[in-house]
């Protein structure tokens, strides 16, 4: 990257990976310089936007205090248009879309900031995408949108937050972390944000202190292992403090019991027991021992009692106010007032290049005995090794998955055979009526069966031959959607979002919004 460049000014921050390793650095070294001068009396005018024409809009469709305070004071630090939007007495309650309400609003500043709280997971990315072609229509700068936590998602600024207090606390080396991740594991979005804030780290050991009923959800799990963090996993403090090998950095997060069945409730004490640090432990801990939390705690049930506000092991009230100094930042480089001396990596995003057909070789274009049911094909397609290795029923399911979905109502036939080569069962579609399948349709086949085979058929004879890979990204298919009921691109949210799934490892695919894993079955609707 150039010097003189300004590679955040207009983008979004929508999750952590918005930002590159590089990047998230930057935003520390910035905040750290920021937090001097504010609280040595230095000058801090360097780092305020000033400019009266950018409008930033709280948008809190779930509560807050300190996420929405912290932006409103950051904001005013930097004498821009700050707008409290009234989410109780307005047209939500009409029934109003996000999306139309945003562009509305988008309509009021020549520069718009929109920092937004959503139960909907996902919010931010849709409406940076959608704004973003409304923008362009109108022949308009994009607004930028800051995510200020959706559902159990991600929260990005309060990540960039709790590691620039862990960098604070470790005298800003970031050659090394050892963290205990205490407490709601499956519900706290703070937590999931870990996964790709803690990158910023060359070593990372995470120990991870949550039952079963609270544990980290196993993709995120799994994402920390594939980041080269090194993870343990425990049932309950009592047993995390009766090995030796103890974090000096606990990152607590209350219990999310209302989200969960009858079943785990009546199990509440026991739950909130296994992650609520008690007076005995005390001893235990190791020297210079801190503890955070993203706040609020549960003033009746705290996983951090109030016994311990008042000892040196409290990191939770800095950490807090950390918050008012980071959002400062993260608004100068949105807005592009800072960012201008980055020197690094910048984000780039990943391009998805349509390679999931690839050409097979014909065996001397030898003749193969293709039937539909009892007669050779003569002209046509036939579908070839779907579901090849797999159990009966699921090779029956693909089969009837591609069927239906591709709605192949045509003269044809199928069912599931041994390779003539070995013994492995695979399935397969004649379909002597249809003499080529578009780009479209290939692509829906891939997703349905992947490692499926296409041999195109003339005068008996298989002429060409292709195989096809599950594509890198699914979009703009009617009969595909996000599972997840708290994803801003579920059909029951009514946004008339586009639905979109990019290819991940282990051959899931995520949802773009709510970055939940779908196996491809999933994501088809038929
Ligand atoms: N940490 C956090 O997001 O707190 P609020 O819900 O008070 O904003």
């Amino acid at each position: 990257m150039r010097k003189g460049q300004n590679v955040f000014a207009g983008r979004s921050l929508c999750v952590v990976n918005d930002f590159s390793v590089d990047e998230q650095l930057y935003l520390y070294e910035k905040t750290r310089a920021l937090k001097a001068a504010l609280t040595g009396g230095g000058e801090a005018r360097q780092f305020a936007v000033a400019d009266p024409t950018l409008g930033v809009y709280l948008i809190f469709l779930e509560d807050s205090t300190r996420t929405k305070e912290s932006f409103r004071n950051a904001a005013k630090f930097h004498g821009v248009k700050v707008n409290d939007f009234n989410v109780q007495s307005s047209s939500f309650n009409k029934k109003e879309s996000i999306t139309d309400t945003i562009k509305m609003l988008y309509g009021y500043s020549a520069r718009s900031m929109f920092v937004i709280r959503s139960k909907l997971e996902g919010t931010s990315r849709w409406l940076e995408d959608s704004l973003g072609v409304y923008a362009r229509r109108n022949d308009r700068d994009p607004p930028a949108f800051i995510n200020a936590g959706d559902g159990k998602h991600e929260h990005p600024t309060q990540e960039f937050l709790d590691e620039f207090s862990f960098l604070e606390q470790l005298d800003w080396s970031n050659e090394r972390i050892h963290l205990a991740l205490v407490g709601d594991l499956c519900h706290g979005r703070t937590v999931h944000s870990k996964v790709d804030g803690l990158k910023v780290f060359g070593e990372v050991h995470v120990d991870l202190i949550a039952p079963d009923e609270l544990a980290l959800p196993e993709h995120y799990e799994s994402r920390m292992t594939a980041n080269d963090f090194q993870v343990r996993r425990f049932a309950s403090i009592e047993e995390y403090l009766s090995q030796a090998d103890v974090a000096t950095i606990w990152y607590f997060t209350r219990l999310q019991l209302e989200r969960m069945g009858e079943e785990v409730l009546e199990k509440a004490p026991m739950l909130r027991r296994a992650v609520t640090f008690g007076q005995q432990f005390l001893p235990r801990l190791p020297e210079g021992t801190k503890f955070y939390h993203p706040l609020p705690r549960h003033r009746e049930f705290p996983t951090i009692p109030f016994f311990l506000d008042n000892l040196p092991v409290n990191g939770w009230d800095r950490q807090s106010i950390n918050g008012y100094y980071t959002r400062i930042v993260e608004i100068a480089l949105l807005s592009g007032t800072l960012g201008q001396d980055f020197e690094g990596e910048a984000m780039v995003r990943p391009a998805y290049l349509d390679d999931f057909v690839e050409e097979a070789v014909v065996q001397d274009g030898a003749p193969r005995d293709y039937k539909v049911g009892i007669k050779p094909v003569e002209n046509g397609i036939v579908i070839d090794h779907i579901g090849r290795g797999e159990d009966i029923g699921e090779i029956w399911d693909h089969i009837d998955k591609i069927r239906r979905i591709m709605r192949l109502n045509h003269r044809s036939s199928h069912g599931v055979y041994h390779s003539s080569s070995d013994r492995v069962f695979k399935g397969i579609i004649s379909l002597p009526d249809i003499l080529e399948f578009d780009e479209r349709q290939l692509k829906m086949l891939a997703a349905i069966a992947p490692g499926c085979t296409l041999n195109m058929v003339k005068d008996s004879e298989i002429r060409k031959k292709y195989r096809l890979h599950m594509p890198p990204r699914i979009y703009n298919f009617d009969e595909i959607s996000c599972k997840n009921e708290n994803c801003i691109s579920n059909p029951r949210n009514f946004e008339d979002v586009r639905k979109e799934f990019y290819r991940s490892e282990k051959s899931t695919f995520v949802c773009r919004y709510c970055e939940r894993p779908h196996n491809f079955h999933e994501i088809w609707d038929v």
